[in-house]
Formats: structure tokens, C-alpha cells, sequence
């Protein structure tokens, strides 16, 4: 739950953006001017503020540049009307997080501001290095191993200085925890810091929401439009997932590391960028490289300064550190007793291999916790928390008795005990093949797969999310389900 102002002169407009803000658990606040939604920032800053350019009194611009100086990480979504786009831009220019045109659509609008939200927590919620975990108030990093100082001396060493940094490690190893880490600790961790997640957006739109765009460089850019890196100018861009990046974009970010400059499309005129690239990716860029997925000239580039983040299972020391801050940050986010774990319960955990890495200890303390009946955590409710939908299903298949596979598969299904969620579950374990089978054929490449299912890439790429597919050469689950 967040807390957002919106700063418009218009009343139904505010009451809407109300309702339809509370239904998503939002805590809203309003201000019929740009005076009063100052007044509203100095009493209490909110997560995000949501305002119109266009306000009676003090103008847009002028709101912004103030509330910008109370609080320089507050993230503002500036709203504006055919007309008023230039001053939009102006402000995007000057670090407003994004604009929206009037009259909006509200699923473009709710997934802006998931987006806002997340870069305001992002910039604001400190990540502590190293935290004891009881002590650990906010995100931390929790581990004493070897191998986790080591991560740590290398973000120290490589945060304060402008270097490319290349983080690299299996799913849910934390490697966006430590892009925060680098930004925050860094020279510029005043300025912005933007995400872009090379794989949540499709190709198509990549490129044009990195670079921007001019007044009529394709078919519907109807108005000039500022791109994150642009946006990014003086601060930090975190390219997530770069190893899934196309390789058409990957020639612009080259050109940006050598020459720091880029080009809106449709402009033809490079403008000077000032921004420190962070790129993120589980993948394997070596084998990307041999087959020409990805540049090698920008693989070269990146691998300069790469942080090597280890599965959990290479250390498994720190297993009962982490347990220890998750239990306790989930008992107290869920206000129950943290009931703590018996020697078994750890012993279960220690032995698992974690092909989900700290994403699936962290899902299945949840799960235990929510289940738990205030005792401590024995075997048995850590082996039902990490007991995942496949672990079910795999006690029913393989159909091997004669007649329809399918039907005798749901057959047994249905018969082995203990899942409320059956038909959910047959479903996505049908879906999780599906998709699987697509990515193996496709080498794992998400374009062709969606292409061969005919289904667009980005309800493709939330399958594979949905089912904590880990796509690679060969495809297994990870575990991941958050
Ligand atoms: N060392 C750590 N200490 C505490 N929490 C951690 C640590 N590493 C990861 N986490 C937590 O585990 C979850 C996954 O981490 P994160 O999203 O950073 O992983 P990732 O490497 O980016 O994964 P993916 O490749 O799937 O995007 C997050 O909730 C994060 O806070
Ligand atoms: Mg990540």
C-alpha cells in the first residue's frame, strides 16, 4: 500500500483517480492546487504524487521544480492535455518520473504507476549491506559467507565510481537488490535511478521507451517523447535482464557506453547523455555470444566490472541468517509472533538445493508462516511450504495406464489428496508444459517461442514468470512464485 497525491483543479477527476486507487489498497490524498499540494508534500511526503500541468495559481512546472526541492526522490506523474505536451516534457526533462495524456486509459495508468511506485522505492528505501538481521529495519543484505563479503567489498569498491557495472547470477540471487545497493552508495544516488526490464517490454516498444522518439517518427508518435535514458540524465539506469535485450538495441547501448550519446528515433541528431549504466541478467551471455544472440564488442564492455552473485546453495552457511530475517520481517509485516524454527526444520532447509535461490526461501517461509500455528517450525511444515504445485502433481503423473494419457493423468490428480486448488493447478501445470515445450524447441528464445504459440511475447514472458520457468538451454522450475 502506498500513500498518493493527486494535485488537479478538477474535482471529478480527483474523486475518480480516488476510487480507483483505494480499490487497489492505495491511501489517497488530494489538493485542488499546486499551493495546497505543497502544503500536503511539507505535512507528510507521500510515495508518489500524481498532478496536472495545467493549475489555477501556481502552474505545473513551477509546483514541481518546489516539490522537487522538499523532497528530490518523490516520484511525480504529471498529467497533461493536447496543448500543454511541451511543458509535459519539460518536466520530464527536469526529472519528472513520466507523463500521462488526458483522457488516459486505466490499465496504461495503474501499470504507470506500479512503475513510479516501484522507482520511488527504489531511490528512497535504503538497502543495508551487510545488516545483522535483527537488526535490518528496511531490504538488507543478508549473508556472512565468504563469498557474500565478497560481494560486498565489490560493491564498495565499484559503487562510488562511474563504472559499468555487471551483475550476474542465477534467478532470485538478489542481483536487483544489489543494483540498489551500487545506485545508493554511489556518487550520484541523489539523482534519479530508473529500471528498465529489457524483457517485461516488448520489443517493439523497447527501443522507443530507452531512446524517445520525435513528432512523427512512425505512424501514432503524435507528440515528441523524452526516453528513460534521457531521463536518467546525471543518474542511473539499471537495464535488467539485458541478456534478453534485441540485438538491434544492443548496438545503441554500445554506442552509448563509448560515445555517451543517443538518438530519439526519428531524429537523426545525437544529444549528449550523462548516465551510469548498471545491466543485470541470469543468463548465460557466454553461450548468447557463441550464437550471436548478444554483441560481443557490448559483452566485452559490460564484463569489465561484473559482480558475480552466488546461488544459495554455494551458501548454504548463511541459510539460518536469512531464515532468521525472514521469518522476522514476515511475522512482523503479517503482526503474528515470529514462532522460529526447530533444529529439523533448519536442517530440512539447509539440505534443500534451492534452484530458486533467496526468491524461494523467502516464498516458502511465507507459506510456512502463514500456515503456522504459532510452534516452531519443524520439518514437516517447511517440507509442506516447499512442497510446490509440481511436487503435487509429479505424485499423480506419469500417465502410464492404457487409454487417454490426459484424462488418466486428471484422474489421478484428482485422487491424490490435499490440494484445494486443483483446477488451477492442472492448468497451469498443463500450461507450464506447453510453455516449456515452446522454449526447448526455440532454444529459449522468447520471440520465436510466442511466435510458435501464437500468443504476444509479453503474455509469453508472464507465463513464464507465473510458472518460475527458467529458460536456458534445458528448462526446469525454479520455485519462484512471487
Ligand atoms: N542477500 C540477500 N539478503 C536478503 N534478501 C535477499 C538477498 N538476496 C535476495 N534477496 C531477496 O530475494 C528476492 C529476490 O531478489 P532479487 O529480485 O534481487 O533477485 P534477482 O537476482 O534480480 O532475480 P531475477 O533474476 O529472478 O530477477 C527479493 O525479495 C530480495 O529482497
Ligand atoms: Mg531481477
Amino acid at each position: 500500500m502506498a500513500s498518493i497525491l493527486i494535485v488537479d483543479d478538477d474535482a471529478q477527476l480527483r474523486q475518480s483517480f480516488d476510487k480507483l486507487l483505494m480499490t487497489e489498497g492505495h491511501s489517497i490524498r488530494v489538493a485542488a492546487s499546486g499551493e495546497a499540494g505543497l502544503e500536503e508534500v511539507k505535512a507528510e511526503s507521500p510515495d508518489l504524487v500524481i498532478m496536472d500541468v495545467r493549475l489555477p495559481g501556481m502552474n505545473g512546472l513551477e509546483t514541481f521544480a518546489a516539490m522537487r526541492g522538499m523532497d528530490p526522490h518523490l516520484p511525480v506523474i504529471i498529467m497533461t492535455a493536447y496543448g500543454t505536451t511541451e511543458t509535459a516534457i519539460e518536466a520530464t526533462k527536469l526529472g519528472a518520473f513520466d507523463y500521462i495524456l488526458k483522457p488516459f486509459e486505466i490499465p496504461a495508468v495503474l501499470k504507470l504507476i506500479g512503475e513510479a511506485l516501484k522507482a520511488g522505492r527504489f531511490t528512497r528505501s535504503r538497502v543495508e549491506v551487510d545488516a545483522r538481521p535483527e537488526s535490518a529495519s528496511s531490504d538488507a543484505l543478508i549473508g556472512r559467507s565468504q563469498v557474500m563479503q565478497e560481494v560486498y567489498k565489490a560493491i564498495g569498491r565499484v559503487a562510488p565510481t562511474d563504472a559499468t557495472v555487471m551483475i550476474r547470477g542465477e534467478s532470485g540471487t538478489g542481483k536487483e537488490l544489489v543494483s540498489r545497493a551500487v545506485y545508493q552508495h554511489s556518487l550520484r544516488a541523489e539523482q534519479p535511478f530508473l529500471v528498465i526490464n529489457c524483457v517485461a517490454i516488448p520489443e517493439t516498444l523497447l527501443e522507443s521507451e530507452l531512446f524517445g522518439y520525435e513528432k512523427g517518427a512512425f505512424t501514432g508518435a503524435s507528440s515528441r517523447r523524452v526516453g528513460k535514458i534521457e531521463q536518467a540524465h546525471r543518474g542511473t539506469i539499471l537495464l535488467d535482464e539485458i541478456g534478453d535485450m534485441p540485438v538491434s538495441i544492443q548496438a545503441k547501448i554500445l554506442r552509448l557506453l563509448q560515445e555517451k550519446k543517443i538518438e530519439r528515433l526519428g531524429s537523426g541528431h545525437p544529444v549528449p547523455v550523462d548516465v551510469r549504466i548498471i545491466a543485470a541478467t541470469n543468463r548465460d551471455l557466454e553461450a548468447a555470444v557463441a550464437d550471436g544472440r548478444f554483441r560481443e564488442d557490448l559483452y566485452y564492455r559490460l564484463k569489465v566490472v561484473t559482480l558475480h552473485l552466488p546461488p544459495l546453495r554455494e551458501r548454504v552457511e548463511d541459510i539460518p541468517l536469512l531464515t532468521d530475517y525472514f521469518l522476522a520481517r514476515f511475522a512482523r509485516d503479517m503482526d503474528s509472533e515470529n514462532p522460529g524454527l526447530t533444529t529439523d526444520g533448519l536442517a530440512r532447509l539447509t539440505s534443500h538445493s534451492w534452484p530458486g535461490n533467496v526468491r524461494e526461501l523467502s516464498n516458502a517461509l511465507k507459506n510456512a508462516l502463514i500456515f503456522s500455528r504459532g510452534a516452531p517450525l519443524n520439518r514437516d511444515d517447511v517440507d509442506r511450504a516447499l512442497e510446490s504445485r509440481e511436487s503435487a502433481l509429479r505424485r499423480a503423473a506419469p500417465p502410464t495406464i492404457k487409454g487417454d494419457p490426459l484424462q488418466n493423468w486428471v484422474h489421478q490428480a484428482m485422487n491424490a489428496q490435499g490440494n484445494d486448488n486443483l483446477f488451477d493447478t492442472l492448468m497451469d501445470e498443463i500450461g507450464t508444459r506447453i510453455i516449456a515445450e515452446a522454449l526447448t524447441r526455440t532454444g529459449g528464445n522468447r520471440t520465436q517461442a510466442a511466435k510458435l504459440l501464437g500468443i504476444s511475447r509479453p503474455t509469453l514472458i508472464a507465463r513464464i514468470e507465473k510458472y518460475g520457468l527458467k529458460v536456458g538451454t534445458s528448462v526446469s522450475h525454479n520455485g519462484s512464485s512471487d
